[in-house]
C-alpha cells in the first residue's frame, strides 16, 4: 500500500461507515426494527486490520447503541488488554444490529435480513483478520456446521480474509474453565496480527 493510501483509507472509510450507520439507524428490514431502543451498528477504527463479529446486541448494547459494553463486553476488554490489543484499534460489530427479545438466539430470517449491513461494513473496513465471537457468528461467517468447542482458534482463509472463532465472552461467564482456551486463542490472534504486519 502506498503511503498516501495509508493516510487516506481511514478517512474514506470513516465517511462511508458514518453514512451507513445513519441508514442503519432507521432500518426496518425485520421486525426487530420495531422493538429496539437503538440499532447497534458497530464501533472502532474504520481502518482496523482486525475485526470482531459477535451475535447480537444485549440489553446494555440496545440502551447505549454500542456493541459489547455489558458484562460480556467487559470480559472481552480484559482479554484484549491481556494480549495488548487496544479496543480503539479494532472494529467490533455483530451479525444482528438489533437486540432480539430476551436475548434469544437470532432467527435465520433476521440474520438474512441483517447481513447486508455487515457485508458493507467489511467492504469498507477491509480488515485482514475477522474473528467470530461465539458459535452463532462462526456458523454464519465460517461454516454452518461450525463446532466452536472443537474448532475455536483454528485459522481459515476465506477470500481476502483470515478468519477464526473464539468462545463468546458470555459463554466464558457461564463456564470460566474455558478462559484458558480463550487466552491462548487471543494470543494466537495477536501473533497473527503481528505476523501480517
Ligand atoms: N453479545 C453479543 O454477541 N454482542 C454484543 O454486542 C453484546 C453481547
Amino acid at each position: 500500500m502506498e503511503a498516501e493510501d495509508r493516510v487516506k483509507k481511514p478517512l474514506d472509510a470513516d465517511i462511508g461507515l458514518e453514512a451507513l450507520r445513519a441508514e442503519c439507524a432507521g432500518c426496518e428490514r425485520c421486525p426487530l426494527g420495531k422493538t429496539r431502543t437503538n440499532s447497534v451498528f458497530g464501533t472502532g477504527n474504520p481502518g482496523a486490520r482486525l475485526m470482531f463479529v459477535g451475535e447480537a446486541p444485549g440489553e446494555q448494547e440496545d440502551l447505549s447503541g454500542t456493541p459489547f459494553v455489558g458484562r460480556a463486553g467487559q470480559l472481552l476488554d480484559r482479554f484484549l488488554f491481556a494480549v495488548d490489543i487496544k479496543r480503539e484499534d479494532v472494529y467490533i460489530a455483530n451479525i444482528l444490529k438489533c437486540r432480539p427479545p430476551k436475548n434469544r438466539d437470532p432467527l435465520p430470517a433476521e440474520e438474512d435480513a441483517c447481513m447486508d449491513w455487515l457485508r458493507s461494513q467489511v467492504r469498507i473496513i477491509r480488515p485482514k483478520i475477522i474473528v467470530c465471537l461465539g458459535r452463532i457468528a462462526a456458523m454464519r461467517l465460517i461454516s454452518p456446521d461450525y463446532r466452536i468447542s472443537q474448532q475455536h482458534g483454528q485459522w481459515v482463509e476465506k477470500g481476502p480474509f483470515l478468519m477464526t472463532a473464539v468462545f463468546h465472552p458470555a459463554a466464558l461467564l457461564r463456564d470460566p474453565r474455558r478462559k484458558a482456551d480463550m487466552l491462548e486463542d487471543m494470543k494466537s490472534i495477536a501473533a497473527k496480527l503481528e505476523e501480517l504486519g
